[in-house]
C-alpha cells in the first residue's frame, strides 16, 4: 500500500502517477514499475538511486556511518557476538538463544568437511593460480555434489545449502592456501571453534598441530563478523540476480565470489597492501595522493571512498581498533600500519577527499590485521568471501522464499536504427 504519491510529468505527455513507499528506516522509494506500460524506462547506470528489492536484513546510513544487521549496530555485534551468532542473526532475523546457538554451532561443525573428490579439482590449477580463481571454480563445483539439496523451492533444501556453504567456505579457503603452498590439506577438527578451525586448517600440518592463538582466533572471528553482510553491494546484487533465474545456491555464491574479486569491491583489501608496498615510505605519500586526485591517472587510493558511506565506514573504525589490539598483543610494530595511518591523516585533510566525503572503508585496515595473523596478501579477498557468505545466502534466501521475478534491466539504446543487409 503506497504511503504517498509522486507524479512524473514529461513534456507533451499526460502526468504519470507513481506510488511512493516508506521503509522502517531510510529514504522513501518511488515505485516506477508502471512506467513500462507508459512506454518509458528509468535510466540509472551503476544503480546510484535504484532500490532493487525490499529487504529486512541490513540497513546502512551512509551519511551517519551507520550499519545495522537486523537492527543491531555492527560495533555491538563485533564486540559482543561471534561470527556464527552473526550468521544465525542474518539468516533467521533474531539472535539465537543459548540453546539455538549451541545447536547451530554443532550443525555447522558437522558440515565442515568437503567431499574427498573435490580435492581432485585443485590439480587442474597451477600452484600459483590466484586463490579467487580457484574459489570461483570449487564453490561452483559444490553443486555437483549435493543433488539432495538443490530444490530452491524447498525451505529445507535452502536451509541445508546455507549450512553447507557457511560450514565449507573456511575449509575450501584453507585448501586453496595449502594447494598454493604445496602442503597437505588439513581436515577440520570438531573440537575447535569456527575461526580456530580455519586457522588450524591454514597453518597446521600433519607433522605438527600447534595450539591456535586465542588472540588470532578472536581477531579472525571479528574480521569475519565485519564482512558478514552489507546490503545490496555489487556481489550481493550479483547473487540476487543469479538467484532470480532459479540457479542453485552454490552457483549463485560462485557468481558473488567472481563479482567480489574486483579491486573496486572485495579485491580492495589486497590492493591496499600492494598500494602501501608501492608507496613504501611516508615521503612518497604526497606523490600518490596527487596521483589519486589526477583525473588523467587511473590510480585511486585503495581502501578509500564508498558508494554509500559519505562518512567513516563504521567497520573501518572497529577494524582499526582490532588492528591496534592485535599488533599490541603480538608485539608487532608494523611500518605499513604507520604508513597507513599517515596516509589516512594526509588524505582526510586534503580538500579533494574532504569535498568528496572520501573516508577509509572496511578494506583500509583489514589487510594489516590479516598480515599480522599470517594470511598472505593474495588470500585477503578469499577471507572477505568467507566472511560475506552468510550475507549472500541470507539475501538469496530472502528473495527465493518470497515472490520474485527474474532480474532483467532495460537500456537506453543509442545504436544504429534498423537498416537492411546490402544486396550483393
Ligand atoms: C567495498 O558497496 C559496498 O557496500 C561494498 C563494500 C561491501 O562491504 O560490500 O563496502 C566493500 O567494496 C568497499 C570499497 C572498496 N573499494 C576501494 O577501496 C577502491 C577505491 N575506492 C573507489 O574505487 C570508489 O570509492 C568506490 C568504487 C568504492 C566507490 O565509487 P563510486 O561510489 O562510484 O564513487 P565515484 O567513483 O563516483 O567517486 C566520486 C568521486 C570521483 O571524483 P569526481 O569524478 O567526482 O571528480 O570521488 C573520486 C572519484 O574519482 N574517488 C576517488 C576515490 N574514490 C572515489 N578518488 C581517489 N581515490 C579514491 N579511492
Amino acid at each position: 500500500m503506497a504511503d504517498k504519491k509522486a507524479q512524473l510529468i514529461i513534456e507533451g505527455a499526460a502526468p504519470i502517477d507513481l506510488p511512493v513507499y516508506s521503509g522502517t528506516m531510510g529514504p522513501d522509494v518511488v515505485d516506477v514499475r508502471g512506467l513500462t506500460a507508459e512506454g518509458v524506462f528509468t535510466f540509472d547506470p551503476g544503480f546510484m538511486a535504484t532500490s532493487s528489492c525490499e529487504s529486512k536484513i541490513t540497513y546502512i546510513d551512509g551519511e551517519k556511518g551507520v550499519l545495522l544487521h537486523r537492527g543491531y549496530p555492527i560495533d555491538q555485534l563485533a564486540e559482543k557476538a561471534d561470527f556464527l551468532e552473526t550468521c544465525f542473526l542474518l539468516l533467521k532475523g533474531e539472535l539465537p538463544t543459548d540453546e539455538e546457538k549451541a545447536k547451530f554451532d554443532s550443525t555447522i561443525k558437522n558440515h565442515t568437511m568437503v567431499h574427498e573428490q573435490l580435492k581432485t579439482f585443485f590439480n587442474g590449477f597451477r600452484r600459483d593460480a590466484h586463490p579467487m580463481a580457484i574459489m570461483c571454480g570449487v564453490v561452483g563445483a559444490l553443486s555437483a555434489f549435493y543433488h539432495d539439496s538443490l530444490d530452491i523451492n524447498d525451505a529445507n533444501h535452502r536451509e541445508i545449502s546455507a549450512i553447507r556453504l557457511i560450514a565449507k567456505m573456511p575449509t575450501l579457503a584453507a585448501m586453496v592456501y595449502k594447494y598454493s603452498m604445496g602442503q597437505p590439506m588439513m581436515y577440520p577438527r570438531n573440537e575447535l571453534s569456527y575461526s580456530e578451525n580455519f586457522l588450524h586448517m591454514m597453518f597446521n600440518t600433519p607433522c605438527e598441530e600447534k595450539p591456535i592463538s586465542p588472540v588470532l582466533a578472536k581477531a579472525m572471528d571479528r574480521i569475519f563478523v565485519l564482512h558478514a553482510d552489507h546490503e545490496q553491494n555489487a556481489s550481493t546484487s550479483t547473487v540476487r540476480l543469479a538467484g532470480s533465474s532459479g540457479a542453485n545456491p552454490f552457483a549463485c555464491i560462485a557468481a558473488g565470489i567472481a563479482a567480489l574479486w574486483g579491486p573496486a569491491h572485495g579485491g580492495a583489501n589486497e590492493a591496499v597492501l600492494r598500494m602501501l608496498d608501492e608507496i613504501g615510505d611516508v615521503s612518497n605519500i604526497e606523490k600518490f595522493v596527487a596521483k589519486a586526485k589526477d583525473k588523467d591517472d587511473p590510480f585511486k587510493l585503495m581502501g578509500f571512498g564508498h558508494r554509500v558511506y559519505k562518512n567513516f565506514d563504521p567497520r573501518a573504525k572497529v577494524m582499526k581498533e582490532t588492528c591496534d589490539e592485535v599488533l599490541a598483543e603480538l608485539g608487532i610494530n608494523d611500518p605499513q600500519l604507520e604508513l597507513a595511518m599517515k596516509l589516512e591523516e594526509i588524505a582526510r585533510n586534503d580538500p579533494y577527499f574532504k569535498e568528496r566525503n572520501l573516508y577509509p572503508n572496511v578494506d583500509f585496515y583489514s589487510g594489516i590485521i590479516l598480515k599480522a595473523i599470517g594470511i598472505p596478501t593474495e588470500m585477503f579477498t578469499v577471507i572477505f568471501a568467507t566472511g560475506r557468505t552468510p550475507g549472500w545466502i541470507a539475501h538469496w534466501n530472502e528473495m527465493i522464499s518470497g515472490p520474485y521475478k527474474i532480474g532483467r534491466p532495460r537500456q537506453l539504446y543509442t545504436g544504429p536504427t534498423q537498416r537492411d543487409y546490402p544486396s550483393k
